[in-house]
Parts: C-alpha cells; structure tokens; sequence
C-alpha cells in the first residue's frame, strides 16, 4: 500500500513541532535530575545527612522527664569552639538533672562549658583535658591517630573562662592528648562532655576510655554531631548499632545517650 505523501507526518505539523519540542525539554530535565541526584548521592556531605537522619532525635523535654532543673545559663555572642547558648542550655540542663559528682569534659578550650558545668554542680569535680599548652602541630610526633581543628588548638587559651573564680577549685585542669592520657587520672566520673578532636578515630578513642571509665553506667553527651563532622557522625552511628540507644538531641548538633548498666 502506498502512503499518502500529502500528509505531512505527525512531527512535522505545527503541533506535532511542538509536543515534540515540550516532549525534548522534559526529557533533559529528567535527564538533569537524573545526573544532579547522582551527583549529590556520590557527594560526602549527602552520605553525612543520610547516615544523620538514621539517627533518631529525641526532644530536650523527654530526656528530662518530670525533671525541672533549674540552671545559671550566661548568654552571649557566639565565637567559634564553644557551644551556642541553646546548645549550653540543654547540655546544662541534662547535667544538673543528672547531678553527677564528678564530671569529665574532652577538650576544655577555653573553658566556657567547665566554668558552666561547675557553676551549676555546685559541689561536684569537674575534670577537664585539653592538649598541653604548648602542643605544636609541627611538633607532634605522632600519635597514630588523625588530629582536627588545628585553628582552635592555635587559638585556645585553656581555661581563660575559669581562672581565678570561685568554681576553679572545683576544676581539675588536666593536660595531654587523649590517645595516649591515662583516663584514670579523672577519677570516676559518670558524666562525659566529648568534644576534643573531631576525628572519627579520637571520638572513637576518647568515647571508649570514657566508656570504660564508668563500666558502661553514664550520661554521654557529644558535640559537633553534624554535617561538618563526619568523623563524629559515623562514630555515634556505630555507637548506636552497637544496641545501644543513642539519640540526637532535637534541633542540635548533640547526642545523648545514658547507659545503665554494663552494655
Ligand atoms: C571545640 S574545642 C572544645 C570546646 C569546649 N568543650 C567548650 O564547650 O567550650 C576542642 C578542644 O579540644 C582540644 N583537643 C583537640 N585534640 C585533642 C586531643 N587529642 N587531646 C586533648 N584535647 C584535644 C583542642 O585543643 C580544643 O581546645
């Protein structure tokens, strides 16, 4: 049979132009789509937010319970390395819920979050390590195990937040790196602040040695658990596939988790 050359195929009519043409740019923007999810999904900070989101959250309110405490809380203009004045709330507001009486924090800088701990335990020893004063990074003969946050250790003046008020006689400075610091010189704490080096190694290193120093019974809390450390995410998510019920705390770069007996 033979085609009727006088009818223009379908493609070539005004209209068959055009669906082509809508047809064509629908198929590049899938296209795109495509490419541009392959792309994110490949890309570390998109492995971060997924392994985060993992995570549960659980909300301030219900870590606390039927508990009210009531804590000294010093709001100010945020400066790198210390925590936000919402994120010190919370981690106060835990601490004195808790009443721990000896308390470990990891990484003192300047000591604003001692000071605090200190102010609001009104007896308890709060121990605190930091790297010695004079750690140089050029001069670090290595502990085996990767450092982070070179521009805070360069700028840090352990303990400026303390020093010389009432509290510092309850704060136990201690200095060395936590790879190789002997964790039993901070007595018995059962209340950890870890926030040193963000490294997946040293978040790993310093949350064991703190686990246990307690034997598994404590109120951990880590800082920097968010897309800028992914070193500590992928830490506190290993934690958590242990069995163990760790949580972020809603709307902060904070996890949570209180053990209470040997795990
Ligand atoms: C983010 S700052 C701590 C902030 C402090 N916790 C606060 O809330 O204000 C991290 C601190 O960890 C210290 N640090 C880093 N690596 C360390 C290590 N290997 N051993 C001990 N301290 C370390 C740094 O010198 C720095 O002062």
């Amino acid at each position: 049979m033979e085609l009727n050359s006088s009818i223009a195929p379908v493609s070539e009519t005004p209209q068959g132009l055009a669906a082509y043409r809508r047809l064509r740019a629908f198929a590049r923007c899938v296209m795109d789509g495509i490419t541009k999810g392959r792309e994110a999904a490949l890309s570390p900070s998109f492995e971060v937010d997924r392994e985060l989101a993992r995570i549960p959250e659980i909300s301030l309110e219900r870590i606390l319970g039927d508990r009210w405490p009531e804590i000294k809380l010093t709001v100010g203009r945020y400066r790198p390395g210390m925590l936000h004045s919402e994120q010190a709330m919370a981690v106060l507001s835990i601490l004195v819920a808790e009443g721990p009486k000896e308390v470990l924090e990891i990484g003192t800088y300047m000591g604003n979050t001692t000071r605090q701990m200190a102010e609001n335990l009104p007896t308890a020893i709060i121990h605190t390590v930091d790297l010695p004063v004079d750690y140089a990074a050029e001069k670090d003969e290595g502990t085996g195990i990767p450092k982070d946050d070179f521009h805070l250790i360069k700028s840090r003046v352990v303990g400026r937040e303390y020093l010389g008020r009432p509290e510092a006689a309850r704060i136990r400075q201690h200095f060395g790196d936590t790879a190789t610091w002997d964790f039993t010189n901070a007595g018995r704490p059962d209340f950890f602040f870890i926030d040193g080096s963000h490294t997946y190694e040293y978040c790993k290193n310093d949350s064991e040695k703190c686990y246990e120093l307690c034997n598994g019974c404590g109120t951990f809390l880590w800082h920097d658990v968010d897309r800028g450390h992914p070193g500590v995410v992928r830490f506190v998510s290993e934690w958590r596939s242990l069995g163990r019920d760790l949580m972020r705390i809603e709307g902060m770069p904070i996890a949570y988790w209180k053990g209470a007996a040997v795990q």
